[in-house]
Formats: structure tokens, C-alpha cells, sequence
């Protein structure tokens, strides 16, 4: 009897990792299922720039030799319990586009989407693995006014859009060959957006724009009742903010990138030379961003509901002012831990250091639905 009991425990109680392997750092959640919730056991980012010899806060690109080093690193420093769980996948090593297929069923569908996926995959369909999802319909609007030429127009074939989504197969086995090296039981990988999701939304009926920014770029996606509509990279990120400061002031980089995680933005006059750096590279981010989500108000005539920041540049002091003064729509800070339990002292440190964590917590959460 105390063996079955046990046996139950064990199965209800297990813990498992999210990886995040960003251009500029690689963030990890241990995470673990009791009953039906999740509660965070470890977490912890290590900085790629030491790996190749840049500063801090910097995109880097890595040999697998350095990737696999920095990962085994962070995984002892953070003391994490368990060789389970997920890895994400980098947005950029992806291809996303909306493609238009007719209605018909699942099974016919699976096989007419390889096909037309040819139009859109610059490679040999050979090469990479597809994934798709279709896109809900919108309710019907009024085309064409009763008794006017365009209420009579000839039916056209009902028509499905699809979110298909591909991933090189090198890719893929690049990232398989890490995990293995490292000794980890995580066989389960995740394109970031999708973790990053499943972190910060939930029923949401209006669209939202996801602004992840990043050290290098910034990605946007829009997302509309759970699905990704459209996405966009801005090739500016945090480490231009702290070039530009590290310029106009004439320091090191590395000192640099302390002022703008300590100063960071601020409306006061106190530095007011570091504000306005500061401002030029982010105004340059929130205009196009706002370029993106008017194009797609405009084209899909709905408003988007308000704009998330997630990734570790936008935890800098004032952008999330900086970006409502921009975007001119509602702007949240993302706080992913709140999807998880924590002991309470920890929560002011989770609310500020959360969003660089988000897709790493996304993907942890995912293995503990799916177990
Ligand atoms: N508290 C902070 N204030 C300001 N900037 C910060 C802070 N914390 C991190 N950053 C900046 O955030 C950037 C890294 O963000 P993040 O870890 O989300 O990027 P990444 O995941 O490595 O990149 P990508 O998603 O593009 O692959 C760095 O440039 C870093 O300087
Ligand atoms: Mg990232």
C-alpha cells in the first residue's frame, strides 16, 4: 500500500526545465507539478557575451562547444534538480507566413499543405519540418450593399487561412545535439513565440502585440484569440541603447550597459544626457512598432487591446512609459512568474527580473501541462 502511494506521489510531483538560448543570454526555470499547479523550484540567466569574449548584455554567436559549456554552467550554478524539459527555439531560425488554402478536411489538408508550403519556403521541402494551425474565422461581415452590383457577386470558393509555421531540419538537430551533450532529457522544443505565449496570455478576444526586445533585435507578433497573426524584427535592440550611451558619453561598453540597467529613463532632469541617448534607439523601436500594429489594425479594420513587453531590455527603468508615450495603446510589463507559485518574499524580485524569463517559463509550463 505504501509503495502505491508513493508510486502516485512520485507520478503527480515532477519537476522539469524550460531553456531559453538567447542571442545574448540563456535563461532557465525548474519548475515542479504538485497537484495541478506549478510551482517554481530554480531559475537563473548566464550571459553569452563572457563565451566570446564581448561584454555583457551583447548578442553573441556561438560555437556548440561554448553554447554547451554556458548551458552545463547555468544549469549547476542555479542547482537545478532534474535533466527533464524543454528548449526553445530561436524566432529567426524559423519561417512563418499566413497562407490561403480552401476548406477542407484535416486529413486532405495534411497532405495539400506540403505542396503549397513550396511557394513559400525558399529550401527544399526536404529540409525542413512543418507545423500549421488554422486560423479561426472572423464573423461574417456585410460585403456589398443589398441591391448594389457587388451584393451579387458570384461566390467565391470558401477559403481557410493557415499559420504554417517551418523549421530547419539542421536546426533542429543542432539543438538536439546540445541537449544531448549536456545530458539532458529534453527532447521537446518550442519556437519562443509560442512559449512566450502560453507565459503571458490568457483569454484574450481582442488582438495584443507581444514586443520581445532582445539584445540585438526586437520581435514583434500579433496575436489574435491564442493565434500568431502576423510578427515582425526590428534590427534594434537593448545592446543599442547602451552603444549609443557608451558614445555619446565616451565610456567603456560594460560601464555603459551598468548606467542603463541602473538610470536607465527617466522624465527628471537628473540625467537628462543618458534619457535623451536613451530615448533616440527606443523611439526608433516604438515607431516601428507602431508602424506594424496600425498596418494591421488598418488591414484587419480591429483594434489591437494593448501591447506586451517581454525580454530583458524592456525590465530598463522608464520603457514601459517611453513605449505608452509611442504606441499610444495600453502597455503591460510582462510578469510571467505570476503563472506560478513562489514564496512571497521572492515576489518583488520575480515582478522585476520576469520578463527576460518569459519564454523559458513558458516552455517549463508547457512540459507541466503535458505531464
Ligand atoms: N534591467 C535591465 N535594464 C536594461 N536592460 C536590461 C536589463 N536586463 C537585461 N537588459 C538587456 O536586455 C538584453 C537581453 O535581453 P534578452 O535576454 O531578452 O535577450 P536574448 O533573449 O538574449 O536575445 P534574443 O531574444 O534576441 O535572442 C541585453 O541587451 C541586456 O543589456
Ligand atoms: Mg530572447
Amino acid at each position: 500500500m505504501a509503495n502505491l502511494f508513493s508510486n502516485l506521489f512520485k507520478k503527480n510531483e515532477v519537476s522539469v526545465l524550460g531553456i531559453d538560448i538567447g542571442a545574448s543570454s540563456i535563461k532557465i526555470v525548474q519548475l515542479r507539478r504538485k497537484g495541478g499547479r506549478a510551482i517554481l523550484e530554480t531559475y537563473g540567466a548566464l550571459s553569452l557575451g563572457p563565451y566570446a569574449g564581448v561584454e555583457i548584455g551583447r548578442a553573441t554567436i556561438l560555437q556548440p562547444e561554448k553554447v554547451i559549456a554556458a548551458l552545463t554552467d547555468i544549469l549547476r550554478e542555479a542547482k537545478t534538480t532534474t535533466k527533464r524539459g524543454g528548449l526553445t527555439i530561436p524566432f529567426s531560425s524559423t519561417l512563418m507566413s499566413v497562407i490561403e488554402m480552401p476548406v477542407v478536411g484535416e486529413r486532405e489538408l495534411a497532405q495539400m499543405i506540403p505542396i503549397e508550403a513550396r511557394k513559400y519556403i525558399p529550401v527544399p521541402i526536404t529540409e525542413v519540418s512543418l507545423d500549421w494551425s488554422i486560423i479561426p474565422k472572423e464573423e461574417i461581415k456585410a460585403e456589398g450593399r443589398e441591391g448594389s452590383p457587388l451584393g451579387s457577386v458570384a461566390k467565391k470558393i470558401e477559403t481557410q487561412n493557415i499559420l504554417l509555421v517551418a523549421i530547419h531540419n539542421e536546426t533542429l538537430r543542432e539543438y538536439q545535439d546540445i541537449v544531448q551533450k549536456v545530458g539532458l532529457d529534453a527532447n521537446f522544443f518550442e519556437i519562443e513565440i509560442f512559449s512566450t505565449i502560453r507565459a503571458v496570455l490568457d483569454k484574450n478576444t481582442q488582438p495584443v502585440m507581444i514586443v520581445d526586445i532582445g539584445a540585438a533585435t526586437t520581435k514583434l507578433y500579433i496575436v489574435d484569440r491564442g493565434i500568431v497573426r502576423a510578427s515582425h524584427t526590428i534590427n534594434r535592440g537593448s545592446q543599442d541603447i547602451t552603444m549609443t550611451i557608451s558614445s555619446a558619453l565616451s565610456i567603456p561598453p560594460d560601464k555603459a550597459e551598468i548606467m542603463k540597467r541602473t538610470i536607465g529613463w527617466t522624465s527628471d532632469a537628473s540625467h537628462k544626457d543618458i534619457a535623451d541617448t536613451v530615448a533616440v534607439t527606443v523611439d526608433h523601436i516604438f515607431s516601428e512598432a507602431k508602424h506594424v500594429a496600425t498596418n494591421y489594425q488598418a488591414k484587419h479594420s480591429k483594434s489591437i487591446e494593448k501591447a506586451i513587453l517581454v525580454g530583458g531590455g524592456s525590465s530598463m527603468k522608464g520603457l514601459t512609459d517611453l513605449a505608452k508615450n509611442s504606441l499610444e495603446m495600453p502597455v503591460e510589463l510582462s510578469d510571467p512568474f505570476s503563472k506560478v507559485e513562489a514564496p512571497a518574499f521572492l515576489t518583488d524580485v520575480l515582478r522585476k527580473n520576469g520578463p527576460e524569463f518569459t519564454a523559458a517559463l513558458g516552455i517549463a509550463l508547457r512540459r507541466i501541462q503535458e505531464e
